[in-house]
């Protein structure tokens, strides 16, 4: 099966988030199982082309791509996933990429993905590589399955093509005012109150994307039924409820080639499940690196995150003075929104011997904080899967998180599973979204930081956990051909 894989970021180029770590290795993945995968991602400037080994594609030579009234010329780069033989197709076009950051709050955003989703079709058309599926995903590459049913119908040369799309998060849609219909060449009968397209008067690529699609999945099974309802589906809830039998979830899983404390080479001690020796040693580097002076008897709690909302800060700011007497200690990692870097920077100033943090985006610390933490802290009020928790179980870094989204669905609760009559806990969870709610897991995993055979036995519980992407590949396998038949049969 031939599989087009759009998305606007993938490691190891470009990422801000988990989709960079989805879109990176689920290609390779599909294509250990016998797709023919072409992965395309814009070529932003901060793409190093040398240590990519970047190619100019000369078959492809120069495209000329409308958008709104405007023509802008486009180039194709072309490179080979590390590590796998999927092809990377780079969208270069400087005027919109060059922009010192991936997303950004400028006029022309809808025109940078506009331009994007075209490109990704014309490229098809000029190598003549017709795909069986095109596999969309977030708003950025929203417009093809419009596209593909409306604006290619009468040449008919992507009739046979399904198209999936994956939502990462229903809260980010890609809404434009009207005049982005022009800029994207959507058809005039495709934009008018409670259609395919429009939302409260503006376009919503999301929308778009909902409605055009064959078939659409999100990053786990909790997530897929929680964005059916208002308060998570985002405004998204009624037309994901036309959906519903075409709606699917498929959780992420994780590139053990990356995240395995036994061979990161981003860590300096690596550890295993028979020897933990590395990670008190880990933990006292990261300490040091942060100067931190730590025992190991006290619990040092990690945070690695996005600095946003959806990530559950305000519950930190609600009980932070009580989380600050806890007898732990705190490294975060994170940016994003101002108002929680300022709050972990005031907290850093004013409990200096408890809380230390790293305001910025930096690989290799995330690595060292899974590496050294204890407990890793996910509060998140949603989640659409999450990539953090899963990496914290494959280093015996026990998560206490928010029963929520792909939280819910990898993190088993310690008590819980205890109260069942089983020890097969992972973690500590709570549900309430509360400050206090949040509080009481956290205290319970410090307190239960002290029962060494518990903890030991925690750990382990996590770190034996699998969460392959070759189950999730199979998946999606699955979904494409599902796609496949919809589009065959016309449905
Ligand atoms: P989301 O995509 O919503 O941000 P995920 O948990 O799915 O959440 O994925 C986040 C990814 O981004 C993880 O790989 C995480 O390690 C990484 N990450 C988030 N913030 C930072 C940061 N400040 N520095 C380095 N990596 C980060
Ligand atoms: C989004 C979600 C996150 C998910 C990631 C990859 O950024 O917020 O929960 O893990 O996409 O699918």
């Amino acid at each position: 099966m031939k599989i087009a894989f759009v998305a606007s970021e993938a490691v190891p180029y470009s990422k801000t988030g988990g989709l960079a770590d989805v879109a990176g290795v689920l290609p390779a993945a599909l294509q250990k199982l016998g797709c023919k995968v072409k992965l395309f991602i814009p070529k932003y400037s901060s793409i190093d082309e040398s240590k990519y080994g970047l190619r100019y594609c000369w078959n492809i030579g120069e495209m000329q791509i409308r958008v709104g009234s405007a023509v802008r010329s486009v180039h194709i780069h072309t490179s080979t996933l590390p590590g796998s033989e999927v092809e990377v197709y780079f969208v270069d076009c400087p005027y919109y990429f060059f922009r010192g950051q991936i997303y950004t709050d400028d006029p022309d955003e809808d025109e940078r993905f506009i331009l994007f989703s075209k490109a990704v079709l014309q490229t098809l058309l000029k190598t003549k590589w017709i795909p069986d599926v095109i596999h969309c995903n977030d708003w950025q590459t929203g417009l093809i399955p419009l596209y593909i049913k409306n604006n290619f119908k009468e040449e008919g040369v992507f009739n046979k093509t399904s198209t999936l799309f994956t939502i990462h998060n229903v809260a980010y849609q890609g809404r434009f005012s009207r005049s982005a219909v022009y800029s994207a060449g959507i058809q005039k009968n495709l934009f008018y109150a409670g259609g395919p397209v429009e939302y409260f008067g503006d376009v919503s690529f999301m929308k778009a994307a909902i409605s055009f699609s064959d078939i659409i999945n999100t990053v786990s099974k909790t997530y897929a039924e929680e964005i059916l309802t208002p308060e998570f589906g985002s405004g998204m809830e009624g037309i994901l409820g036309d959906r519903k039998t075409d709606l699917f979830g498929i959780l992420n899983g994780v590139d053990y080639e990356q995240w395995d404390p036994e061979n990161d080479s981003l860590i300096p001690y690596s550890y295993s499940l028979n020897d933990f020796s590395g990670k008190l040693k880990n933990k006292e580097f990261l300490c040091e690196h942060f100067n931190l002076a730590c025992t190991g008897d006290t619990p040092l709690i990690g945070i690695v995150s996005r600095m946003a909302s959806q990530k559950g800060f305000d519950l930190f700011a609600e009980v932070a003075d009580q989380l600050m007497e806890l007898n732990a200690q705190w490294i975060v990692l994170g940016s994003g929104d101002e108002k929680y870097e300022n709050l972990f920077r005031y907290l850093a100033a004013f409990y200096p011997d408890r809380l230390s943090a790293y305001i910025g985006f930096n690989t290799e610390l995330s690595h060292l904080i899974e590496a050294g933490a204890d407990i890793f802290l996910m509060p998140s009020h949603y989640e659409p899967c999450g990539l953090n928790q899963i990496y914290s179980l494959k280093y015996g870094t026990v998560p206490v998180v928010r029963k929520t989204g792909g939280l819910a669905d990898t993190v088993r609760d310690w008590g819980e599973s205890a109260a069942s009559g089983n020890d097969d806990g992972n973690g500590f969870t709570f549900t309430e979204y509360s400050g206090s709610s949040m509080l009481e897991a956290i205290n319970r995993a410090v307190s239960t930081f002290g029962n060494k055979p518990v903890w030991r036995k925690l750990q382990q519980n996590g770190m034996k956990a699998v969460f392959s992407w070759d189950r999730a590949a199979n998946e999606y396998l699955n979904l494409y051909k599902i796609s496949q038949q919809k589009r065959q049969s016309g449905l």
